[in-house]
């Protein structure tokens, strides 16, 4: 008989599809509504230190449509709201409820050891099955050096790379931009760290544009606007290059 069943990194899976960190892993409720409906999984919607301050902009989602279909999704969306301990208490909540289901705990903290190391001495006391950290979102918030400023770094990614390694009890992945001139060079260098597996990948940095009616930029914001992360069905072949690539890379190194 034919099964969905996958194992990666000794993790079983009942199957193969995974919520990535979005919106619908930003509350318990959701990813609880997400596994009765039968997702294998979820990676929750990432996880920073309480006192990081973030500020969501609004609106912050725009959408790129070609002969009136959807085909592209651009978002400034910053990390979760949820405080450490609402997301301690919710994955025990799942696990006791769903303990087939994979819960991957995604992470991102400034580029201070002592930031990464408290966040996962904390989600090591967990029942997660793994980390994902969270090197590449492209805006949010770069300009604290955090997010897609790690991830386009090699030099960045092996240091946090290696203190979370030094503790962390679980796998960790780590998920890579394609924000950079070659991913291969970014996951080997964080290979070296220490890393156990690679996630691809997040938004592709993009400007949605100047309405030409209104002479005010498409994602706006009171006048202004930023560059966002474009994802969905316009992005999947940046997507498969970038999984392509890095398994030819990892086949190459055998
Ligand atoms: C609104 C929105 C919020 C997101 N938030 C996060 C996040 O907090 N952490 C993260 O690692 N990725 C985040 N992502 C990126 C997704 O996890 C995924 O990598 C990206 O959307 C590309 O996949 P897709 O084209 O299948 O959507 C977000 C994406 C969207 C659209």
């Amino acid at each position: 008989m034919s099964t969905l069943t996958t194992s990666i990194l000794g993790i079983e899976f009942e199957n193969p599809f995974l919520l990535a960190s979005a919106p619908p892993t930003a509350s318990i409720e959701s990813i609880d509504k997400a596994f009765e409906m039968g997702w294998g999984g979820a990676v929750l919607k990432t996880i920073t230190p309480d006192d990081l301050e973030m500020i969501e902009a609004s609106p912050r989602y725009a959408i790129m449509k070609e002969k009136g279909r959807v085909i592209g999704f651009q978002n400034i969306e910053l990390l979760s709201h949820k405080t450490v301990q609402y997301w301690v208490d919710g994955i025990k909540y799942l696990k006791e409820k769903h303990p087939t289901k994979v819960i991957i705990a995604s992470i991102m903290a400034p580029v201070k050891r002592e930031e990464w190391q408290e966040l996962i001495r904390i989600f090591n006391d967990t029942p997660i099955d793994a980390y994902e950290l969270n090197f590449s979102c492209p805006h949010g918030m770069p300009e604290r050096n955090i997010g897609m400023a790690i991830g386009t770094s090699a030099e960045i990614s092996i240091l946090i790379t290696s203190w979370v390694k030094a503790i962390a009890t679980k796998p960790v992945f780590v998920k890579l931009t394609p924000n950079v001139t070659s991913i291969t060079w970014i996951a080997n260098a964080v290979e070296r760290a220490g890393a156990d597996g690679l996630a691809a990948i997040n938004t592709v940095q993009s400007f949605m544009g100047i309405n030409l009616e209104t002479l005010e930029p498409v994602l706006n914001i009171d006048g202004y606007s930023t560059y966002g992360g474009l994802s969905g069905v316009a992005v999947k072949p940046i997507g498969f290059r970038c999984v392509a690539q890095l398994r030819y890379n990892q086949l190459r190194s055998l």
